[in-house]
């Protein structure tokens, strides 16, 4: 059945699915009561630590983005960069970890992004779904999502995966680091963590996302608006949109809208904002600027939120910690795509002019 489309009609959607079983795997082992253990790395590893380089494309990009975010609130200078745009290195050195995170762990781009950091004496880690894959045998070290395989060319299931053992990385990294200070909310964090696969299933049992998307077929644009790891999320979305429904989609900074993107914004226009979170307030009020302007807003919040009169439609997630919760927003956002998609007859599983992996720069 693992490689099968089971009861699905599609990969993409049997994968958005098996997002709880996938991230069981990912988390199996690796966190027992708020503290987390990750097999290839032991007491020390990450002691000589000084700075952390991300280098990715596509959705893997937007999964190391959040992980910038978090090292960054860890104490630990980080910056994430689209691996073709790789080529600045003065700064790397042995005290720079390059993490290359790649699904298929052969990305191109990504594969010689990795290589230039290696060849500037940067020490690089890949986190990767495929053992074996080529990035596995190249970097220094190796971290596993183990989010089984991905058929659907859109990515979906690893996606979640990549921001979970990111999470679990940076904490590992935190603590090992001199300059690294962990999470006070370590606990509380990594215990929301390992139900998330049960948040999932609640949410899958419950979307609204078929619905929703029937109502908003034949838009001019779409817009995903966020802020915080809603702002990657965002981005993501608007990736994923493109990808399969081939409708114009753009994900921005909430509070960016003002800056130029408001003069796109018309009565012709759907805007998903992503309320989750701990900034989810702001974005409302963001998303109240497209809303004068004449777009729909469709709303994605958590189970509590006051949502207003802002939106027209409103998709809800389970709640659960703040720094997760855009992971649950996401996969709202993947059923909305995929439902787009499907309305419009599109080839879901084999987008036009893309592959699953792009092994030419
Ligand atoms: C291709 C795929 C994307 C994917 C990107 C990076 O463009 O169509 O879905 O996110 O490659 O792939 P990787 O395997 O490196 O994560």
């Amino acid at each position: 059945e693992e490689t099968g489309k089971g009861r699905f009609e599609h990969y993409m959607l049997k994968e958005i699915y098996a997002q709880p079983e996938a991230l069981r795997g990912t988390l199996s082992g690796r966190i027992d009561d708020g503290t987390v253990t990750l097999e290839s790395f032991p007491e020390g590893t990450f002691e000589d630590v000084d700075q952390v380089h991300l280098v990715a494309c596509g959705t893997s990009y937007h999964a190391a983005l959040c992980a910038e975010r978090q090292l960054v609130r860890a104490g630990i200078p980080a910056s994430t960069t689209r691996a073709s745009e790789y080529f600045d290195l003065q700064t790397v050195d042995e005290r720079t970890l390059v993490v290359a995170v790649t699904q298929s762990g052969e990305t191109a781009d990504t594969l010689s992004a990795l290589r230039r950091a290696a060849a500037a004496g940067g020490r690089t880690l890949a986190v990767t779904n495929v053992v074996g894959s080529t990035v596995s045998r190249e970097a220094d070290d190796v971290l596993y999502i183990r989010a089984g395989p991905e058929i659907g060319v859109a990515a979906t299931k690893t996606f979640t995966s990549q921001v979970a053992t990111l999470a679990m990385l940076t904490h590992r990294i935190a603590q090992g680091a001199e300059r690294g200070t962990p999470r006070e909310d370590a606990a509380a964090f990594f215990r929301e963590l390992a139900r998330l696969p049960d948040r999932i299933d609640e949410l899958l049992a419950a979307t609204a996302a078929e619905t929703v998307s029937r109502q908003h077929i034949g838009r001019q644009s779409y817009f995903f608006i966020g802020r915080d790891f809603e702002y990657s999320v965002a981005l993501e979305g608007a990736l994923k949109f493109k990808e399969i429904t081939y409708e114009h989609a753009e994900g921005f900074a909430s509070g960016e809208l003002k800056h130029g993107p408001l003069a796109l914004v018309t009565e012709d226009a759907t805007l998903f904002a992503l309320l989750t979170g701990a900034r989810g307030d702001e974005t409302r009020k963001n998303a109240e600027e497209a809303k004068t302007r004449g777009a729909t807003v469709v709303a994605v919040a958590p189970e509590g939120m006051e949502v207003g009169e802002v939106a027209d439609e409103i998709l809800r997630v389970p709640d659960t910690h703040p720094d997760l919760a855009g992971l649950l927003a996401n996969v709202q956002l993947q059923l909305i795509s995929y439902h787009t998609a499907y309305g419009l007859g599109r080839e879901i599983d084999k987008p036009r002019n893309l592959a699953k992996s792009v092994t030419v720069e």
